[in-house]
């Protein structure tokens, strides 16, 4: 069996930081960047999410690549080198090994630890695939090692994880992905607008796990900072902006407070809001504009019976 690679040539996350939580702590609008979810407990606990019936994403996004599998591997073409864009538990790129049966597998994520486990399972499972994997915050800059073959690539991007960025940082990180996949193209989710009450039950689900996902962020930056966030002091906020068609998760100080750290700390009054995250849904003419403003010129569009999700494969 072979083993994983490490890419050495790509820089591990070994960054500090404490500048950037700084930053969107002390601001006048509070914010903490969405990557600090997912620690080892958040990874799991977003894992919890995506098994959720009220987050329809994942399963709405799974149903499209099980029933579109054929087609889909039609437009990508079959024995590439596949390259997975924030891939978690892996699951969703395995399911697409026997229909596209990649040569090489290259899987990046910001949570590294969560990320080299999956990969050392799969290798395990398909021992004739070229495996590697890189912590990395692509968001950042997307750097692909040179170990990967540059023709044949196909960039899979599932879960609406675009949809976490800004428009023009969603632009940035497309353009980046086009100059990176030469001839090749990108396999990606997105979310579409819908109505509220079915966007307010996925980001506020009644078990609370999304809620314990949301707050566990707290419990991360104080790993990360040495901050004393109390996670009972707040709660899970979500709010649904029509004119920027997004959903904003918050959290919601319950009293005042005062957190510190290190050289610094922040007062926070009862009701005021910490972001942690947009999540962007677009409608199939945003995302092709998107695309098409990102060099991918041509486009085939899976979506499910209600229009919640939509498979693009562009290039
Ligand atoms: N990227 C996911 C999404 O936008 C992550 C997510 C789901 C999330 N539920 C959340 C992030 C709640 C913060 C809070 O759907």
């Amino acid at each position: 069996m072979q083993t994983p690679t490490i890419s050495e040539d790509t820089p591990i996350i070994d960054h500090d930081f404490t500048p950037e939580i700084e930053m969107g702590l002390l601001s006048q609008s509070p914010s903490i960047s969405p990557k600090f979810l997912y620690d080892p407990l958040g990874s799991h606990l977003f894992t919890a999410i995506t098994l959720l019936p009220e987050y329809y994403p994942t399963n709405t996004e799974k149903s499209i690549f099980t029933q579109y599998q054929h087609q889909i591997a039609d437009a990508v073409g079959v024995g590439g080198n596949l390259i997975d864009l924030g891939a978690g538990n892996c699951q969703k790129a395995e399911s697409f090994f026997n229909s596209l049966k990649p040569s090489s597998y290259l899987a990046i994520d910001f949570s590294e630890e969560f990320l080299q486990e999956a990969v050392n399972k799969l290798q395990g499972k398909y021992p004739h695939i070229n495996m590697q994997c890189i912590g990395m915050d692509f968001s950042r800059q997307l750097l692909i090692p040179r170990s990967i073959a540059t023709s044949n690539r196909t960039f899979f991007y599932p879960g609406s994880s675009i949809g976490n960025f800004l428009n023009s940082e969603a632009l940035e990180l497309l353009r980046q992905i086009k100059s990176q996949a030469n001839e090749g193209g990108i396999l990606i989710g997105v979310d579409l607008m819908k109505e509220d009450a079915v966007l307010m039950a996925a980001y506020d689900d009644p078990l609370k796990v999304t809620a314990a996902f949301n707050l566990n962020i707290l419990r991360s930056i104080n790993s990360l900072l040495g901050s004393n966030f109390r996670v009972d002091q707040f709660r899970h906020k979500v709010q649904i902006n029509h004119v920027q068609n997004r959903v904003e998760l918050y959290l919601e100080a319950l009293e005042d407070l005062i957190v510190t750290w290190p050289g610094n700390s922040r007062e926070f009054k009862k009701g005021d809001l910490i972001h942690t995250e947009n999540s962007h849904k677009y409608t199939i003419e945003s995302i092709k504009q998107l695309l098409k403003s990102a060099g991918f010129d041509k486009t085939q569009i899976w979506t499910d019976p209600k229009d919640y999700f939509a498979v693009i494969y562009a290039c």
